[in-house]
């Protein structure tokens, strides 16, 4: 997959009748191999964005479309094509982190229980995890709970990657770390799309995208 297209795409929420206008037909392509950061206020969208992107959210208009195809309705291959980190981790509370990172790849076939296992460890270690692999979520500090969600999002190896506040409960040298992986991995080809408050991100990013007012544009 080498591009995600949003065409007016426009979600509003409604909520004791009051109407909440989170995204008001946006437009934007974004091309495998870059890092986008997607910054805006409390409130702007931003989760709400991330998880259209991911499909989990139905728009009210407009569509999204992966290499120009609209695949909202077909799990396996956006499940193969995006891996998405949430705002709120999501771990299965009764799996342990290497069970909650194998997890998307019962849907892939084409794996046994080997290499499913072996592709685990392998991500748990590159994010400094390996002696915590039999760890359930409660058992994990915020930021290593953090990182599962990031191993789980790598592990079936897809083209885009979404992470919502990634960096949201780690220090600095942790912060530091998720940053440079996702960099290594939009050099790498991946396309990269990040929702963050820290500045500190900025540096690592090809394009800062806005979100304010229900509108998606460039920073300039
Ligand atoms: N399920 C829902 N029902 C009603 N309103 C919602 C729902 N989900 C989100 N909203 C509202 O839509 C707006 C956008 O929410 P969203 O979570 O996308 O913001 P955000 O930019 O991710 O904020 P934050 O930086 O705090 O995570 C908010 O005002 C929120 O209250
Ligand atoms: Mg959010």
């Amino acid at each position: 997959m080498q591009t995600i297209t949003i065409r007016n795409f426009s979600k509003t929420y409604v909520k004791n009748n009051q109407k909440i206008i989170a995204l008001n037909k946006i437009n934007y392509e974004f091309i495998k191999g870059k890092f986008y950061v997607i910054m805006g206020k409390s409130g702007s969208g931003k989760s709400t964005l991330l998880n259209s992107i991911a499909g989990l959210i139905e728009g009210d208009s407009g569509t999204i479309l992966y290499d120009n195809q609209n695949l909202t309705n077909t799990a396996k291959l956006r499940n193969e094509n995006v891996g998405l980190v949430y705002q709120n981790f999501l771990l299965n509370e009764n799996m342990t982190a290497i069970e909650n990172v194998m997890l998307p790849t019962f849907l892939n076939k084409n794996l046994d229980k080997i290499k499913r296992y072996k592709k685990a460890v392998n991500i748990l270690k590159e994010l400094d995890l390996s002696n915590r692999l039999n760890h359930y979520p409660k058992e994990l500090s915020g930021g290593e709970q953090q990182r599962v969600a990031v191993a789980r999002a790598l592990i079936n190896n897809p083209d885009f990657i979404l992470a919502d506040e990634p960096t949201g409960n780690l220090d600095e040298k942790n912060e530091e770390l998720i940053f440079k992986i996702l960099k290594k991995l939009a050099n790498l080809g991946k396309g990269i799309i990040v929702v963050s408050h820290n500045k500190a991100i900025k540096k690592y990013a090809d394009t800062i995208l806005i979100l304010e007012a229900g509108d998606l544009h460039e920073d300039k």
